[in-house]
């Protein structure tokens, strides 16, 4: 539980605002002149002891929990407020300085050793008499010393304890090595031996440049793996982390665009040669995390992947989540004002590029730096790629074999945006399968075609099968639908988005406001974190998820964060399909809108009914009054809900013609 929830749960709040204004018992509920505004002649003030809430109906129309009331009332800011309600709750906050204090530097411990480790293994490399057949094995692979300096490229000693050793003489216990994943415990053994021996040893960095984990190569030519990575850890998470991404972010920039290679060779070797806006996806499948963290620096992508088997079934793995995130953008170019920028933007997304055979980039580049800028030139659009990457080789009399081929390629041209672009590739698909573009676009899809945005792994008729299995083989992959069990309530969904991308939330008050309705404020947001993470994010405070930790020093708003991000993550991770675009964002803060409002109806109708029975008429008609207003504003909030489900709709259909 939350302390705030939990200091709620200790204070009774018709308790509490009593000693601040007289409470009359009015029904269920407690009235009383707003403190906030003048308000003299009949109560407009409301506590409600069934939801610990409190409301203004009259000028204010503001309402909240006992954080915001004595906020508003004492002027204090949100940690006076939860020191002054805990103290008087009774309710200890261990947020004080002492745990936080001790876990920022047990980390900083962490992060220092992992810097260290990056240095020991770099002069070992430059130094160490050990390191002779290393040195030799990265002049054979044409690294200059200032591109091993640079990505500061090093070697482990072939010891099963020298690094342990080291380290331990440095003060680092054998906890934290194996934090780090340096040392690695055989538990039936009971045995603990250096991680990384005799291997050349790449320091991966975060976007901030701060080492968080290493990848390891070894020197035996046949030696398994080849690359041995740092374990997954809570620093070192592969999935959310571009190699080279610190070194490249400023080229990236510069060359607006950014190129996505497959290996740390290629990333050293490009470099070396001036291209230097290359990051690596480190083997593994481009992930969203990634293409976000890229997004920051450019909306141009290039993947430039290996020729061989496994590193065209990559290229595919990547462009499928590729899609997925940009696909955020392709709905955002209907928000109208926003419609030609995005459009311009589109016009250049993602691009693909295939090596010449038995190549990669580090080959090519070594062995003819020349040929990389002209083979950038000739990379192509996604869609296209992928018609290419299909037919080439196709028998044209296997009607068959191009029925599955245009299975794959109609979902991905149902899913562009500009029409004369998806026109285009419809005739570009007819012409290469040789079949009437007419006859195509009658094609019955097995499956449903992808949906606008998956927020999670996508089901979508083009991913990829099994890693392992020979692609491309036409068959289709089953979407798996999981029921979300714990799914964010809108308004938190909402809230995180906007955390994780401010822009969304600019783009979805234009919504608003084109609809006829206020932007979001903090008064939408029921509980005083909500609240108060609203009015940082509208402040500018908050940058982006990744900087939250930063500009957040309230350890109460970080929790709630966290939750939300847990929340967030935990539908993800069951395919919920959270609102993610500004028009769905949109509409879900209507609904919930719509909801508040209905909540207050019952809550006036409680009121109208306890005048009534007290005979009051002033006061009835004033509540009746009130209850006109939610009505209008009710009416309001259908219209906009009817208008902006129509706009969603209209544009489902324009993507499916
Ligand atoms: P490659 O096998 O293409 O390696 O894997 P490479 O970069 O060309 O390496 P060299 O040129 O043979 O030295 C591409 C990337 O996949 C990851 C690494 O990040 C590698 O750079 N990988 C590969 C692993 O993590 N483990 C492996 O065993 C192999
Ligand atoms: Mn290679």
């Amino acid at each position: 539980m939350s302390v705030t929830q939990e200091i709620k749960d200790r204070l009774d709040i018709v308790d509490f605002v009593s000693g601040y204004l007289p409470l009359r018992k009015s029904g269920r509920n407690y009235a009383g002149f707003c403190p906030f505004h003048q308000n003299t002649r009949t109560p407009s003030f409301y506590v409600f002891p069934e939801t610990q809430t409190w409301r203004c109906f009259g000028a204010c129309a503001e309402g909240g929990d006992i954080f915001s009331f004595v906020m508003k009332k004492e002027g204090w800011d949100f940690k006076e407020a939860l020191q002054n309600l805990a103290q008087r709750a009774g309710v200890t906050l261990d947020t004080g300085q002492g745990v936080d204090k001790a876990k920022q530097a047990a980390a900083q411990k962490l992060a220092d050793l992992l810097g260290a480790a990056a240095d020991y293994f770099h002069m070992l490399l430059l130094h160490a008499p050990e390191a002779t057949y290393a040195r030799q094995y990265v002049g054979e692979r044409a690294l200059a010393e200032e591109t091993l300096d640079t990505f500061r490229v090093g070697f482990a000693l072939p010891s099963w304890d020298a690094c342990r050793n080291h380290f331990n003489d440095q003060g680092y216990d054998d906890a934290d090595l194996i934090a780090v994943g340096l040392l690695t415990v055989n538990e039936e053994k009971q045995r603990r031996y250096d991680r990384f021996r005799n291997r050349l040893m790449i320091p991966i960095r975060d976007v901030n440049g701060r080492v968080v984990g290493f990848g390891a190569r070894t020197l035996d030519k046949d030696g398994l793996p080849k690359y041995l990575n740092s374990p997954q850890t809570a620093l070192f998470d592969k999935s959310s982390l571009l190699y080279g991404l610190d070194t490249a972010k400023r080229h990236i920039r510069e060359a607006r665009q950014v190129v996505i290679v497959e290996g740390y060779m290629d990333v050293m070797q490009g470099w070396q040669h001036g291209y230097r806006n290359l990051v690596a996806q480190m083997g593994t499948a481009l992930t969203e995390p990634q293409l976000q963290a890229l997004k920051r620096y450019t909306k141009r992508f290039v993947l430039a992947l290996d020729a061989d088997a496994a590193g065209a079934k990559a290229t595919l793995r990547g462009l499928q989540v590729a899609r997925q995130s940009l696909d955020h953008e392709l709905e955002a170019r209907f928000d109208a004002p926003n419609l030609v920028r995005y459009e311009s933007r589109l016009q250049a997304d993602i691009h693909v590029v295939t090596l010449p055979e038995g190549n990669d980039p580090d080959k090519l580049i070594r062995t003819n730096p020349a040929q990389w800028p002209e083979l950038l030139a000739q990379s192509q659009p996604v869609v296209a790629y992928v018609i290419e990457v299909l037919t080439r080789g196709l028998d044209m009399g296997d009607a068959k074999a191009k029925t599955a081929v245009a299975q794959q390629v109609i979902p991905l041209i149902k899913d562009i945006q500009d029409p004369v672009e998806r026109d285009h590739y419809w005739q570009q698909l007819g012409h290469a399968l040789q079949i009437d573009e007419r006859a195509l676009r009658q094609v019955r899809l097995d499956t449903k075609p992808p949906a606008p945005r998956p927020s999670a792994p996508s089901t979508s008729s083009f991913m990829p099968p099994e890693p392992d299995t020979p692609w491309p083989e036409g068959t289709q992959i089953k979407p798996v639908i999981v029921r979300p069990s714990t799914k964010p309530s809108r308004e938190e969904n909402f809230l995180y988005q906007c955390l994780v991308d401010p822009q969304l939330g600019v783009r979805v008050n234009q919504l608003l406001q084109q609809m006829g309705q206020t932007a979001v404020s903090a008064n939408d947001f029921p509980t005083i974190e909500d609240k108060l993470l609203w009015q940082s994010l509208t402040a500018g405070l908050v940058v982006a998820d990744r900087d939250l930790c930063d500009s957040l020093d309230d350890p109460v708003l970080l929790r709630r964060v966290e939750a939300l991000k847990k929340a967030s993550s935990h539908s993800q991770a069951n395919l919920a399909r959270l609102p993610d675009t500004p028009d769905k964002l949109a509409l879900s803060v209507l609904q919930w809108r719509l909801e508040a409002i209905k909540r207050q109806s019952q809550e006036i109708k409680q009121l109208v009914h306890s005048a009534a029975q007290q005979a009051e008429p002033e006061l009835l008609r004033l509540h009746q009054q009130q209850a006109n207003t939610l009505t209008a504003a009710k009416r309001d909030i259908d219209k906009a809900i009817a208008s902006m489900s129509a706009l969603n709709r209209r544009r489902t259909e324009e993507r499916d013609h």
